[in-house]
């Protein structure tokens, strides 16, 4: 029998699982005897007060009922196995987990769900005050812990904070919302007992360090006399702040929740994710996948399945269209959807599309496949290994592409500096480290899925992932059809962290060609064993460093090997040449002489790596902070200090370095200021008592958001008019009720993206709140042609249009008025709406009164491109400072707290900057401690998920205390000193806690993750 849920509930009949309330966990035993699974049933729901009758097989579950039988789909469904809480609804009061309750059960009783909470109009204490405390990021899983908090505070006014935390303790929130999930119950229970009445927006606990570090240079360039900046070897001269200096802020650094038409939604489960549409004629669809990890499908036999009950198609790679086209450029080029030879465990064999999901799994199961079985290499060790199975067609299994080094045969990328031996001849003590990563998946929240609908010849297409037009373009050209008959939907993700958009896309045209053969709305929604086969993910690695330092500390040289497992994928991905790989070694390189770094590409049957809540961190800065802090016990000095040594610092005139704008001192000298670095205890394990704390520190270095051009610099008509440029565009629109109207086509994932951008345009237009701005987004029918956002470029490349087109509107208002005037424009000032004479402040006129005589909206464009040197030279940098506890007995251990710095720039909204960087702390910490649990059978190649039952998630129970440090390092090339600071520290993470279970107990961790196994082995070798 394979895991599904549908045999679970055959095999065990049912069970209600309840989530906790109060400080109880209450699990009720079926009360019935249960018809059998596929008999038909037809029984009256009592859903929000009203009355609904439905017509189901014994067989479904309660979420079925709601959200697939009578379209109320504010009920999230993630894991569909009763480990997450999103599906939770209340039954007679009772919190319960729909997505494993059989309909049956709960026909009759009195159900809640999140629609009977509250409305946009009528919103409860828990989501106005949750859209207070930016209590949703991503918001997938929030309709089901407000219910549940709802009916723990109908049951408990007055809970404490220990009773919120058990009551929400079954719920999983992949974004970690946890601490404004706390603070939103309990001040929600003060409103509602009437012992508060006014809830301000204020961050947590955040720390920011007004210090702007504006160099007295710019990139490879430097200031001219006056307020110009030259940029670069073609020395660009661009004006200081693009003429926006930080100054007389309104708007800007004020922390604000998010934009309400983005937020509240999530409260009210009317965020439109794509697996929140719903067609009364839907066809679902389930794949049949492979269970080996290689194998090329002999036979396949679909005949019986076909004449199944409520089957209407079944694609397999005999009958699955074939791209119509190649792909545009500037589309990624996505693996073949259904390919005959499976390249690993959970590949894609055959997609039935029928009536209801069950259904189709009945008839994917029926599917009769023969497999050739072939050799495989999933792990490094067995992709290396000599004699290895080839499985690039007689080309090895290193990835060797036409600009791999050729003095090192053995590597995809390499780079060195400086004589190597020579500096190893020079030092003192020389170390050699082995550091294993064992991969780490970010695991969104919402199911990877998709819904197409034909009307005639026109496709609306709702989509999950980080753009809309490129991904239309990429589904257009694989449909053959014009991209102009293609609606594009997509503005709520139930995050995505990059990892999704692989899951997602993959499948979208033969989703769109289901739909079109049947003549039906198809919608999928991957369960989550098969979609963790589908995720990007951070990779199984191996780096090796041989190390040598003078006795003061100095490092003279260092020869570094890194061993990436990629997949079916040809690119280096990691091993990518100066834009991945190099980028992760200038961190501590740039002062040492003699350094060289191997980069080593394996193809393997694992899963495909990629952007997986950010690109290359974690797995990556897992070594290099345990190699620092390694050298530092090496050399006997103090982590911070030994870092300080070696770390890269903007300096006139690097040309291999052009950061003008790195905050790298200031983050560690902060960070180490707020944290109490200096109570650190020195000697590994020192501490007295079974129960030992450790202090430890790692440091990140990212691209900080790749910095663009926007129309009117000269790179800017360079770089856009290149083929395949990523094209960034907007509009803004003025009305005559004196409202900005912003459009843009990026979808949101949670991290609040147009918030940020409608601050900026609000300060750009000289209002004093953000409440005169509106947004459109998400979808290709009203949002102008865009880009997609990943690594942080939100701000500064989707900002560059915004910025751009603000200007634009800015200096037309100004004009305008001027002309009504009769006055200098140069004398003119802006304020909430009112243009009037900074020297006869009577003299004024309106915005509105402007848009009436124009007799229609003030419109404006703005565009922006990534690309050029800017980008280039555009980095962030950040650290974790982190507490823990380790018991020596046992080697279970707690992460106590943390101090997150980041070099910020302008911090445009620190509230929702905390509530993003919170999460960033809490998926980083559970990437250190737990591996992917591969496949027990064939390790390396498939999660063996069930639901989330085994690759556990940090729930409200397991986050420290953290405070996030912003170094405001205003930027000098940007609006206002701003730049994206994105995950700028997440890859500090995992080497700050292995530093500080080494400085707790002395036990050293090197091989990812840590576990308390480890951790006991380690104490037993002291003992
Ligand atoms: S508990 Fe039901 S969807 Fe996760
Ligand atoms: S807000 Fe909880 S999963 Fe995203």
């Amino acid at each position: 029998m394979t895991y599904s849920r549908r045999n679970f509930l055959k095999a065990a009949g049912s069970s209600v699982v309840l989530t906790a309330v109060g400080a109880e966990s209450v699990f009720v035993a079926p009360a019935l005897a249960l018809p059998a699974p596929m008999t038909k049933e037809k029984s009256p729901f009592i859903i929000n007060g009203k009355l609904h009758v439905a017509e189901y097989e014994a067989r479904t579950t309660l979420w079925e009922v709601i959200a697939m039988k009578l379209g109320m789909v504010g009920t999230n469904r993630s894991c569909n196995r009763a480990t997450c809480g999103a599906c939770s609804v209340l039954v007679d009061g009772t919190p319960i987990y729909s997505c494993h309750t059989l309909a049956t059960e709960a026909a009759g009783r009195k159900i809640l769900t999140i629609e009977g909470v509250g409305d946009e109009k009528n919103l409860h204490p828990l989501q106005r005050i949750g859209h207070m405390h930016v209590a949703a990021d991503c918001g997938f899983c929030t309709a089901g812990w407000v219910v549940t908090a709802k009916g723990l505070l109908d049951k408990n006014p007055d809970p404490s904070e220990d009773q919120v935390k058990a009551a929400l303790a079954g719920h999983i929130c992949r974004c970690a919302a946890y601490p404004a999930m706390i603070r939103t119950v309990m001040d929600s229970a003060a409103v509602l007992r009437g012992d508060k009445s006014r809830i301000d927006a204020t961050p947590a606990s955040i720390i920011q360090v007004k210090q702007p570090m504006v160099r007295d240079y710019s990139t490879s360039g430097g200031h001219l006399p006056g307020d110009e900046l030259v940029e670069g070897r073609r020395k660009m001269v661009t004006k200081k702040w693009q003429g926006y200096p930080p100054e007389n802020l309104n708007v800007l650094g004020k922390p604000m929740p998010a934009l309400p038409e983005v937020s509240i939604p999530r409260f009210t489960g009317k965020a439109q994710y794509a697996t929140r549409v719903w067609f009364r004629d839907m066809l679902y669809v389930k794949f049949l996948t492979c269970p080996h990890p290689h194998a090329r499908i002999k036979t396949l036999d679909t005949a019986t399945a076909e004449k199944m009950p409520g089957v209407a198609q079944i694609l397999t790679y005999k009958n699955a269209p074939k791209p119509a086209g190649p792909h545009p450029p500037g589309s990624r080029s996505l693996p073949e959807a259904l390919p005959q030879e499976l390249n690993l465990q959970g590949e894609v064999v055959a997609i039935v599309a029928a009536d209801t999901e069950d259904l189709a799994q009945d008839a994917a199961d029926a599917i009769q496949v023969e497999y050739e079985v072939l050799p495989f290499a999933s792990t490094l060790k067995d992709a290396m290994a000599p004699g290895a199975p080839d499985l690039r067609g007689g080309k090895g299994n290193l990835l060797r592409p036409p600009n791999a080094p050729k003095d090192f045969p053995s590597a995809t990328w390499a780079e060195q500096r400086g004589d190597v031996e020579k500096g190893f001849a020079e030092a003192d003590v020389i170390k050699e480290f082995t550091y294993p990563f064992a991969g780490g998946v970010s695991v969104p929240m919402q199911p990877a899925g998709s819904v197409a609908k034909w009307d005639g010849d026109k496709l609306t297409f709702w989509g999950m992932g980080q753009g809309i037009y490129p991904v239309r373009a990429g589904l257009a050209a694989a449909l053959g059809i014009d991209a102009s008959k293609i609606r594009f939907i997509d503005k709520w993700n139930g995050c995505t962290f990059g990892a999704a958009s692989l899951a997602a896309e993959r499948f979208y045209p033969l989703i769109a060609h289901l739909a079109k053969v049947t003549g039906r709305p198809v919608k999928v929604m991957l369960p989550k064993d098969q979609e963790l086969a589908q995720l990007r993910i951070k990779p199984e690695t191996i780096t090796k460093f041989k190390v040598g330092a003078k006795k003061d500390g100095r490092i003279t040289a260092i020869h570094h090997e890194v061993y990436v497992s990629v997949g079916d994928l040809e690119g280096g991905g990691h091993a990518a040449g100066p834009g991945n790989a190099f980028n992760q070694l200038e961190l501590y390189t740039s002062l040492v002489p003699n350094w060289r770094s191997l980069w080593c590409a394996y193809r393997t049957n694992a899963p495909r790596p990629g952007p997986s809540r950010s690109y290359l961190q974690q797995e990556t800065k897992w070594s290099w902070e345990s190699m620092m802090d390694e050298m530092a016990e090496a050399v006997g000095m103090d982590p911070v200090q030994f870092r300080l040594m070696h770390i890269t610092r903007p300096k006139p005139g690097d040309t291999r370095h052009p950061y003008d704008s790195f905050a790298s001192v200031e983050v560690l000298e902060q960070g180490a200021k707020a944290f109490g670095w200096d109570k650190r205890n020195p000697v590994p394990g020192g501490a007295p008592g079974r129960l030992k704390r450790g202090f430890g520190v790692g440091m990140s270095q990212h691209h900080g958001g790749l910095m663009g051009y926007h129309e009117g610099e000269e790179a800017f008509e360079l770089l856009s008019s290149a083929r395949g440029a990523a094209v960034f565009g907007t509009e803004l629109e003025l009305t005559a009720d004196g409202y900005v109207t912003m459009k843009i086509a990026l979808p949101d994932s949670g991290s609040n993206n147009a918030t940020a951008l409608a601050h900026l345009v609000a300060e750009m237009l000289g209002f004093t709140t953000r409440d005169r701005m509106r947004l459109i987004w998400g979808d290709t029918d009203i949002a102008p042609s865009s880009d997609e956002w990943f690594g942080g470029r939100t701000i500064t490349l989707q900002g560059a249009a915004i910025c751009s087109a603000a200007d634009k509107l800015r200096k037309d208002l100004l004009q305008r008025a001027a002309n009504v005037l009769k006055a200098d424009v140069q004398k003119l000032q802006i304020r909430d709406g009112v243009i009037s004479s900074a020297e006869d402040p009577k003299k004024s006129t309106t915005f509105a009164a402007l848009v009436k005589a124009n007799s229609g909206a003030i419109r404006h464009t703005g565009r922006g491109v990534a690309g050029g040197e800017r980008g280039l030279s555009n980095k962030g940098v950040g650290a974790c400072f982190a507490e823990v506890e380790v018991d020596t007995w046992t080697g279970d251990w707690r992460f106590i707290r943390a101090v997150y710095p980041h070099d910020t720039g302008l911090v445009i909204n620190p509230l929702v900057a905390e509530a993003d960087m919170v999460g960033s702390l809490v998926e980083s910490a559970q990437l250190t401690t737990d591996a992917i649990p591969w496949d027990r059978e064939f390790p390396g190649t498939r999660h063996y998920s069930v639901g989330y039952l085994s690759y556990r998630l940090p729930t409200i129970m397991d986050v420290p205390k953290q405070t996030q440090v912003y170094i405001d390092s205003l930027e000098p090339r940007w609006f206002y000193g701003v730049k994206s600071f994105s995950e700028t520290s997440i890859g500090a993470v995992p080497g700050a806690i292995a530093n500080a279970i080494f400085n707790a107990c002395g036990v050293r961790i090197r091989e990812h993750p840590i576990t308390r196994d480890k951790i006991m082995a380690g104490l037993r070798r002291q003992a």
